[in-house]
């Protein structure tokens, strides 16, 4: 049976280093009618959108199955579960609290705490209320508002019982992928609209971040990104110049306003009428000091040199897909030396808070026999990233935990229920709930970790 090697002395093994699960709430809790239309509700209504023609009305039945969940997290002895909140289910569509929404959360939380399980709250993992989109979403600046008031209802509520609050998930996905490339909700296209919608985003990370800090000053705050480190295809300087320029536009983009109040220097190759409007004084709201950085990898990309051009969408690179290289079920590249050189150089660049690593994980094809899921190759995923995460604290990093992305199979966006990174099994049309073996594995490291028996 497969294990994780990390050495024994590793830092990872201390009790201070938090080991964690994560969800969701779209991906996760179904119950529809329990809450406001958020965008991703429309976008899978739209015909074409998600390649299994699937919804998020049940998902993992999440809000009925809640206690179970909870009993699953604690039995795996994870020290920290990170979760979203639902922004359409805790307010009404008049900015009002939904009661009954928010009790929910106040529940699960509560059971958290009692079993020793430390809560990371993420505010927003992309469901945004339909009825602001209906008002433009992240292209209107009253969006940034919006959010900050309910993330200050949400701080007011359940204080400091939360270990860890994040403003935002991946804000690149809610930007690019969302209103520039239009693969996720609300599924607009555009540079101008990605730019735009990526300031907002910011803003409404740091007027959030605001409110947090004032409302629960107990708790950690901050914001959790994703980085695909970018390579040149080739050692030509042109590739290297195009890795350059897309890290910095998919990268950078969303970092170093956070940390350096500013955006990197591709913003001025945008034409005019795609330029974000920066009112005076957002750099400072966003760019104020954040408690952690938590960060999201599972892959590395390459990019090429390809012409420039007029058109809005061409900056100078283009993505080279992968050959002869070990691939995840997403037809990702496995790259662990990626991952290590990616917190290496993010420590060396930035004056960085300490790190949590807030997602990391794999979907692989896997195959239920006789009742058990075998997942080696996602064992050996965690393996070798998990290492990597030890290299890179060998070299100076500040990492404080890592977090498994995902607790279970779920909802995963735009490829529906077709891809599963969970580490527990869900068999969707019986609801159960199957650990497989990395489930095992994990929880393995983790409950032994401190006297460094890995007795699986
Ligand atoms: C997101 C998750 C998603 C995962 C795998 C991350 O971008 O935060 O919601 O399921 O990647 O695609």
């Amino acid at each position: 049976m497969r294990t994780f090697n990390l050495p024994a002395n590793s830092l990872m093994r201390s009790k201070d280093f938090l080991f964690g699960v994560a969800t969701s709430s779209f991906q996760i809790e179904g119950d529809r009618k329990g809450r406001e239309t958020c965008i991703w509700d429309t976008f899978c209504a739209q015909s074409g959108k998600i390649s299994d023609n699937s919804n998020g009305d049940d998902a993992c039945r999440h809000i009925e199955k809640w206690k179970d969940d909870v009993e699953l997290i604690s039995s795996l002895g994870v020290d920290a579960y990170r979760l979203s909140i639902s922004w359409p289910r805790v307010m009404t569509i008049d900015g009002d609290v939904n009661e009954m929404g928010m009790q929910f959360y106040v529940n699960l939380v509560d059971e958290l705490v009692r079993r020793g399980i430390k809560v990371f709250v993420t505010l927003y993992h992309w469901d945004l209320p339909q009825h602001l989109e209906d008002n433009g979403g992240w292209l209107n600046r009253d969006t940034a508002y919006a959010f900050e008031k309910y993330a200050t209802a949400v701080a007011s509520t359940l204080g400091d019982k939360v270990y860890a609050y994040a403003t935002l998930n991946e804000p690149f996905c809610s930007a690019y992928l969302g209103y520039e490339l239009g693969v996720h909700a609300p599924g607009l296209t555009g540079v101008g609209k990605g730019r735009k919608a990526a300031h907002h985003l910011l803003l409404a990370h740091g007027l959030a971040m605001k409110a947090l800090r004032a409302t629960c000053p107990n708790s950690l705050h901050g914001i959790v990104l994703n980085f695909s480190t970018c390579h040149p295809a080739t050692n030509n300087e042109e590739d290297k110049i195009a890795a350059k320029l897309a890290d910095e536009y998919h990268n950078q983009w969303y970092l170093k306003p956070v940390i350096d109040g500013q955006y990197p220097s591709i913003i001025h190759q945008l034409r005019d009428v795609d330029r974000p409007d920066i009112e005076e004084g957002d750099m400072d709201i966003i760019s104020q000091p954040i408690d952690y950085l938590g960060i999201n990898y599972y892959t590395r990309t390459v990019y090429k040199a390809t012409p420039s051009d007029s058109a809005d969408v061409n900056f100078g690179f283009e993505i080279v897909e992968p050959t002869n290289t070990p691939l995840t079920a997403m037809g990702w590249e496995i790259t662990p030396d990626a991952f290590t050189e990616l917190l290496v150089n993010l420590h060396q660049q930035y004056a960085l808070p300490p790190i949590y690593i807030t997602e990391n994980g794999a979907a692989m094809d896997d195959e239920m026999i006789d009742g058990e899921v075998n997942d080696v190759d996602r064992i050996d995923y965690f393996n070798s990233h998990l290492n990597a995460v030890n290299v890179a604290i060998e070299a100076g990093v500040d990492i404080r935990g890592y977090f498994a992305w995902s607790l279970m199979d779920n909802f995963e966006w735009a490829l529906g229920y077709s891809k599963r990174f969970g580490i527990v099994h869900v068999d969707y049309d019986t609801q159960k709930r199957t650990l497989k073996q990395s489930a095992h594995v994990y929880s393995e490291l983790v409950k032994n970790r401190i006297n460094g028996t890995l007795a699986v």
